[in-house]
C-alpha cells in the first residue's frame, strides 16, 4: 500500500480493528482513517501505541449515520475499506439483539450504499482497484458435529442472534457485487484471541478471573470445541486477501486448532501457574467451575482455510500454545488496561442467560 493510499478501518479501536491499524500503520505507508463509533468494546487505549502518528486518523462516527460517511469518503477518498465495525459477542446478542441488528445489518448496508456512490463516481482506473473488505465469523456456518469442517462451500445456517446477524450482512455485501459490481471480498474466520481482546470473551475473562481468584465459568460440560487463531495471523490474512484476493470472492480462515474449552481453560490455568503462581500456592485450575450452557450454544466450529493457502499463499504462523503464552503474557503486563475496562465497564458477570429482555427488541 503507497503513502497516497488511504484506507478506512471500521472498528478500528476494537480487539482485531486495532490490530490491523496498529499493523498498517508500523508496516505500511497508507494514511489510515480509524472509523469507530466507540460502544463498549471500543477501547482508545488500543490505540496509544499509534495515538500520535500522523497517518492515524481516528475518528468517531457510528457506520449507521449514512451522512457522516458520505462526508468520510468524500473527505478522505479511500482506496479500501477494511470493515469490522460490528457488535461481536454472542452472550450480548442473547440478551440484547436490537443492537446486532442495528449496527451488523443496517449499519454493513448504509457503509455498502455510501461505498457505492463513492465507487461509481471514481475514474476507471480507481474504480477497478477499489475494495471493500467485509470481516466475518464462520459462526455464520452454524455448528459441526463431531467430524468435517466448513469450506467456503458450506450453506448459511447461524445459531446466534450475533451469528445471524453477520450472515445478513454477508449476504448483502455479496448482493452489492451481484447487483451492482462493487468490488468486495468476504471473510469468514474462527476465534481469535491475543492481546486487547475485551475480558468478556473466554480466554481473557479466564486470566483476569483467575489472577483475581474467581471461578472459572465453564458453560454446560466444557465440551464445545472452537478453532483458534492468533490476531497477528488474522491480520495477516486481511491484508492478503485485500492485496490478492479475487473481488466477489469469500476466503474461509482459521487456525488449525481444535480444542474444546475444558481444554482451552485447563491450558491458560497452566501457563498462569508457572508465570505467576498463586499467592496461596494452589493451582488455578481448581477454579474451574461448570455452569449452566448457553442458549442455542453451538458444539463446534472447524475451519477449512485450504482456499486462502493455495490461491494466496496465507498460512497461520502461531501455535496454539505460543500464541496463549504470549497472550497470558501480555495481560499479566498490562494490568492497567483490563483493570480500567473491569472497573468502568464489564466487571466480569455472566451474559446470555436470558434473565431479561432489556435492550431485545421491541
Ligand atoms: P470488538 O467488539 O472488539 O470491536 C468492535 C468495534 O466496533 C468496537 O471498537 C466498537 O466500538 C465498534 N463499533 C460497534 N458498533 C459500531 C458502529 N455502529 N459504528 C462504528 N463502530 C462501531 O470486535 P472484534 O472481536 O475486534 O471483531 C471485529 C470484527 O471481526 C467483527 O466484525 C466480528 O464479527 C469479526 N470477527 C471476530 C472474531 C473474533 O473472534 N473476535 C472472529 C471472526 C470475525
Ligand atoms: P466466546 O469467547 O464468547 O466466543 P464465541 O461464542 O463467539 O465462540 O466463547 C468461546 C467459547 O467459550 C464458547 O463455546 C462459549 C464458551 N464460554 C464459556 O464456557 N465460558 C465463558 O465464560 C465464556 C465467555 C465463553
Amino acid at each position: 500500500m503507497s503513502a497516497s493510499e488511504t484506507i478506512f478501518v471500521t472498528g478500528g479501536a476494537g480487539f482485531i480493528g486495532s490490530a490491523v491499524v496498529r499493523r498498517l500503520v508500523a508496516e505500511t505507508a497508507c494514511q489510515v482513517v480509524n472509523i469507530d463509533k466507540l460502544t463498549y468494546a471500543g477501547c482508545l487505549d488500543n490505540l496509544l501505541p499509534v495515538a500520535q502518528h500522523p497517518r492515524h486518523h481516528f475518528i468517531q462516527a457510528d457506520i449507521c449515520d449514512q451522512p457522516a460517511m458520505r462526508r468520510l469518503f468524500q473527505e478522505h477518498r479511500p482506496r479500501a475499506v477494511l470493515h469490522l465495525a460490528a457488535e461481536s459477542h454472542v452472550d450480548r446478542s442473547i440478551d440484547g439483539p436490537a443492537a446486532f441488528i442495528q449496527t451488523n445489518v443496517v449499519g454493513t448496508a448504509t457503509l455498502l450504499e455510501t461505498a457505492r456512490e463513492y465507487w461509481r463516481q471514481l475514474p476507471e482506473g480507481e474504480q477497478q482497484s477499489f475494495r471493500f473488505l467485509h470481516v466475518s465469523t464462520d459462526e455464520v456456518f452454524g455448528s459441526l458435529g463431531p467430524e468435517g469442517h466448513f469450506t467456503e462451500e458450506t450453506p448459511y445456517r447461524p445459531n446466534s442472534p450475533y451469528s445471524a446477524s453477520k450472515a445478513a450482512s454477508d449476504h448483502l455485501v455479496r448482493a452489492w457485487h451481484h447487483t451492482y459490481g462493487l468490488p468486495v471480498l468476504i471473510t469468514n474466520c474462527s476465534n481469535n484471541y491475543g492481546p486487547y481482546q475485551f475480558p468478556e470473551k473466554l480466554i481473557p475473562l479466564m486470566i483476569v478471573n483467575a489472577l483475581a481468584g474467581r471461578p472459572l465459568p465453564i458453560y454446560g460440560r466444557g465440551v464445545n470445541v472452537r478453532d483458534w487463531l492468533y490476531v497477528e495471523d488474522h491480520v495477516t490474512a486481511l491484508l492478503t486477501v485485500l492485496e490478492r484476493g479475487q473481488p466477489g470472492e469469500t476466503y474461509n480462515i482459521g487456525g488449525h486448532n481444535e480444542k474444546t474449552n475444558l481444554e482451552v481453560v485447563t491450558l491458560v490455568c497452566a501457563i498462569l501457574d508457572e508465570l505467576q503462581p498463586a499467592a496461596n500456592g494452589r493451582p488455578y485450575d481448581r477454579l474451574i467451575t461448570f455452569v449452566a450452557d448457553r442458549p442455542g450454544h453451538d458444539l463446534r466450529y472447524a475451519i477449512d482455510a485450504s482456499k486462502i493457502a493455495r490461491e494466496l499463499g496465507w498460512r497461520p504462523q502461531e501455535s496454539f500454545a505460543s500464541g496463549l503464552r504470549k497472550t497470558v503474557q501480555w495481560y499479566l503486563d498490562n494490568r492497567w488496561w483490563w483493570e480500567k475496562l473491569l472497573q468502568e465497564r464489564y466487571s466480569g458477570q455472566r451474559l446470555g442467560v436470558l434473565a431479561s429482555n432489556a435492550g431485545g427488541l421491541p
